[in-house]
């Protein structure tokens, strides 16, 4: 990747990039639709990500190559103005950086990535963090990662206009190589937590890709506010899973279905979090079915496919546990995987999922990386 960005600069700009930037995509291991609950998430940032080769230039324009996209955008950090394509999340993170008063600089830049768009991987994130980390490396002002994700949170919602939490921004941002990181999405404070010893984190691509998920993502999200304005608190994350028992028979049941959801998920993350400290993978492997379980019966954003993997893995041996990742409808699901059965499991898990659905998945072994980086 980074060689392949290096020689795409050299042909179209005739000399070597000044910077080399890249952002990760994420994989969530438990904690799913929690973040805008003020809850706890546990991803990590994945080996895939988005790289921009650069220049600084010295002017107000910004101008990009796409290698994915095969396409040229540029803009002018003075006169930015709202479209659409992907040309929308660089202008939509110097927007957000703006608003804030950093005083940012132009560049040239090539991008490229490998990762999956609509696979639940975060590819969106990713890329609004490689271009802040853009920014930073021609324009000086502090990083900090946890600001950083909360502007590429912004400029993915007011620019872009999807509604999303905060997980996917602030693990691209600030992800550590080896660990999950254990979110407090109200605090925004991170505790790394490192992986099982011999368990693997296996990504698993459906081969399905979401539909209309925005709309049933703000649909669960008002459900979520619904019933936190039931229990009388600024978020789900204030409300125990005691205090829902004793209460839930007043709502509706439909809302007492998402609200179980979301408060049984923030205990299970920090559950699986402990059990992470203790080294204990089967004990993580348990709360990730149990998360997959809830996910799919409680907050109903599962798919036949994302179920259909997590079945195939789950039955297999070497699993310790695996759930749907991400947003749901579509995309990949996660499994933990005892590293002695690594081989068996990839082959096995994918000649089930494939007799069962008639669907080829893609599937994707990966360690936890380091967050937003400047490379060169
Ligand atoms: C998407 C959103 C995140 C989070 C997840 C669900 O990835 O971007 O903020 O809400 O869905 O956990």
């Amino acid at each position: 990747m980074k060689q392949a960005l290096q020689q795409a600069f050299m042909a179209r700009f005739g000399e070597a990039a000044r910077h080399l930037v890249r952002a990760p995509g994420r994989v969530n291991l438990i904690g799913e639709h929690t973040d805008y609950n003020d809850g706890f998430v546990l991803p990590l940032a994945i080996e895939r990500a988005v790289w921009i080769a650069l220049r600084p230039r010295n002017d107000r324009r910004v101008q990009l190559f796409s290698l994915e996209f095969n396409s040229e955008g540029q803009f002018d950090l003075d006169r930015l103005e709202q479209a659409s394509g992907w040309l929308e999340y660089p202008k939509g993170v110097a927007w957000a950086l703006q608003e804030v008063g950093l005083g940012l600089r132009g560049f040239d830049g090539i991008i490229s990535g490998d990762v999956p768009r609509g696979a639940g991987l975060s590819s969106s994130a990713a890329l609004e963090l490689a271009v802040a980390k853009a920014f930073h490396a021609v324009s000086g002002f502090a990083w900090e990662p946890a600001r950083m994700a909360q502007l590429a949170q912004r400029a993915e919602n007011r620019w872009v206009g999807v509604n999303c939490g905060i997980m996917d921004q602030l693990i691209s941002a600030a992800g550590v190589a080896h660990h999950a990181l254990l979110i407090d999405c109200r605090s925004l404070e991170l505790t790394p937590v490192p992986l099982p010893p011999g368990s693997i984190v296996v990504i698993l691509d459906t081969a399905t890709r979401r539909g209309l998920v925005d709309s049933a993502y703000n649909e669960r999200r008002r459900q979520c506010e619904a019933a936190a304005h039931y229990f009388g608190v600024t978020a789900l994350r204030d409300v125990s899973l005691a205090q829902f028992s004793a209460a839930a028979a007043g709502l509706e049941p439909i809302i007492a279905k998402r609200a179980r959801h979301v408060i049984s998920e923030n205990e299970r993350t920090l559950q699986a979090a402990e059990a992470m400290r203790q080294g204990h993978s089967a004990r993580l492997g348990q709360l990730m079915n149990a998360s997959h379980a809830s996910l799919r019966d409680d907050f109903e954003v599962s798919s036949a496919a994302l179920n259909a993997m997590a079945e195939a893995a789950q039955a297999h041996p070497g699993c310790f546990g695996a759930r749907m990742t991400g947003a749901g409808f579509g995309g990949c699901a996660v499994a933990l995987v005892a590293e002695a059965q690594l081989t068996a499991f990839v082959a096995e898990v994918t000649a089930h999922y494939q007799r069962r659905t008639s669907l080829t998945p893609q599937v994707t072994v990966t360690t936890a990386s380091q967050g937003a980086s400047e490379v060169l």
